[in-house]
């Protein structure tokens, strides 16, 4: 175990089986994956449609040389085409979520008429690459901090300061993320969004959606940009694609494709398309698809938010209940509170999303969980709170 290398802080717990939304120890206790691994398992763990569909196709082909066509990856595109509305447009598989973000902001970065892209203030795109860094000569960021409060709606948008200071005419691709910001699980206001992406149109500009975090349902729709009124003209999606085997994609409209083709930009990566992620792929749609993934994860997730809305009026340790779906954020009034709620959660079995000096806790169990599979949840937080939360105030947090 100390020969593996991490960045976060290891939890001492030997998880060695799963099953759904369960996770299991050496020991047989059983732990609640209110984070579906890191947000993949959408259909839950061990799905056996996922796992039939990875050993029907082991033993046929796994991984192909990137000239090769494949019946299969071909399915697999037009799967994914089908649900980003893309239905001429094309598709690419790549491996992880960083990836296909990166792809898809080098290849936008490569056809744009701009170069500049411009980006939400706290946009998480990939762990590695121009999307990560985010250099000044390359990227814009927008502060939208004021548009989170700001009781103004729609048209304003255009007039306001914050987006007439924008340097519109010189940005080329506009990178939405819809959802995560960091793991502060923030919606930015539909207005903004709609008023920046028709501006980025107007200026021929184009817009690249990351869906890694947002996509395959995890919102109620199929993508979080689906809660906004654009178009984008590249779409990444990771995680939930998968279902946690590593398999993303880009699908990209037809205009934006040929654009790709008559350009330089050349991609070459040995797992690109490769069989075994697409056959994935097309079972985790098709499965989404077969069992109304989509609707169920937003009653669920709907069940969940109300839920802990009603612990909030009781507990004012908890600040706000943010969500969309099944990707809710609870924020705490300090670090320490939600440090001391994570802490208890785990002790009673349910691991939930949590970083070290933040007071969000986040929730993003796999889309196939069921109220039921819930209640617990909620006892546990209202035993938790009921002794906590005098201890934590708004203004004081437990020293
Ligand atoms: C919003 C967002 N974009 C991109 C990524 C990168 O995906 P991956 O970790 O699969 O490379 C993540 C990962 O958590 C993410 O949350």
């Amino acid at each position: 175990m100390q020969h593996v290398l991490r960045f976060t802080e290891e939890v001492n717990l030997n998880l060695t089986t799963a099953k759904g939304c369960m996770l299991y120890d050496d020991h047989g206790t059983a732990y609640l994956d209110l984070e579906a691994g890191t947000w993949s398992a959408a259909l839950g763990h061990n799905h056996p449609a996922v796992n039939q569909t990875i050993q029907a196709q082991l033993v046929k082909i796994s991984h192909l040389g990137t000239r090769y066509p494949n019946q299969t990856v071909e399915q697999a595109a037009q799967d994914v085409l089908s649900i980003t509305d893309m239905p001429d447009g094309q598709c690419i598989f790549l491996s992880s979520g960083s990836e296909a973000v990166e792809f898809a902001v080098q290849s936008a970065r490569r056809i744009a008429a701009r170069p500049l892209q411009l980006c939400l203030s706290n946009t998480y795109l990939a762990a590695y690459g121009s999307s990560l860094a985010k250099e000044s000569t390359q990227w814009v960021i927008l502060d939208w901090k004021a548009c989170e409060t700001c009781s103004r709606t729609g048209s304003s948008c255009a007039t306001c300061p914050t987006l007439t200071n924008l340097p519109i005419d010189q940005i080329g691709t506009f990178v939405f993320e819809s959802g995560s910001f960091s793991g502060q699980v923030k919606f930015p206001p539909q207005a903004l969004i709609s008023e920046i992406a028709s501006q980025i149109k107007q200026n021929d500009g184009l817009i690249v959606v990351n869906e890694i975090t947002t996509g395959m349902g995890r919102t109620g729709k199929w993508f979080g940009y689906q809660h906004y009124n654009l178009q984008p003209d590249l779409v990444a999606i990771g995680k939930g694609l998968g279902n946690g085997y590593p398999v993303s994609a880009v699908a990209v409209t037809a205009k934006t494709a040929e654009a790709l083709k008559k350009s330089s930009f050349l991609y070459a990566q040995s797992h690109q398309n490769d069989p075994l992620g697409a056959a994935v792929a097309s079972t985790v749609i098709r499965t989404m698809q077969e069992e109304d993934t989509l609707a169920h994860c937003a009653a669920v997730g709907t069940f969940l938010k109300q839920q802990l809305e009603k612990l909030k009026t009781d507990f004012p340790i908890i600040q706000q209940v943010r969500g969309r779906g099944l990707l809710i954020g609870l924020e705490f009034v300090s670090p320490e509170a939600a440090e001391a709620v994570y802490t208890q959660l785990f002790q009673r079995g349910f691991l939930c999303g949590f970083k070290k000096a933040s007071p969000m806790l986040r929730f993003f169990p796999p889309l196939t969980i069921q109220e039921s599979e819930l209640l617990p949840l909620f006892q546990a937080l209202n035993d938790i709170f009921a002794v906590l939360s005098d201890g934590f105030s708004a203004t004081q947090p437990k020293s």
